[in-house]
């Protein structure tokens, strides 16, 4: 779906997967991916802002561990993670 080399750290990215959204994240070399809708109101956290290892929602600014969908705001409601594996450098998420 992605060639890990041409995902940027700073940015998440959003790709299609059958009629999924996931959005795919890069934090110190390791990819990461989630399901694109917040939990909490459902904006896309691919057009979230990347900081620390943290995205935060661009609706209402949620924070949520990108490797782990932990929601520092609402622990009861952490984003929905997706497991990848990088074979060849290419992106594979298992659905
Ligand atoms: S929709 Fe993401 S914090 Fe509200």
């Amino acid at each position: 779906m992605a060639r890990a080399a041409d995902l940027p750290e700073s940015s998440p990215v959003t790709v299609q997967v059958d009629s999924r959204q996931i959005a795919l994240f890069k934090t110190g070399g390791d990819v990461f991916a989630m399901d694109n809708a917040c939990p909490h109101k459902g904006a896309p956290l691919g057009q979230g802002t990347v900081e620390g290892g943290k995205i935060f929602c661009p609706m209402h600014g949620w924070e949520f561990d990108i490797r782990t969908g932990i929601c520092a705001d609402r622990p009861d409601r952490p984003a929905k993670c997706i497991p990848v594996r990088v074979v060849d450098g290419q992106v594979q998420i298992q659905l």
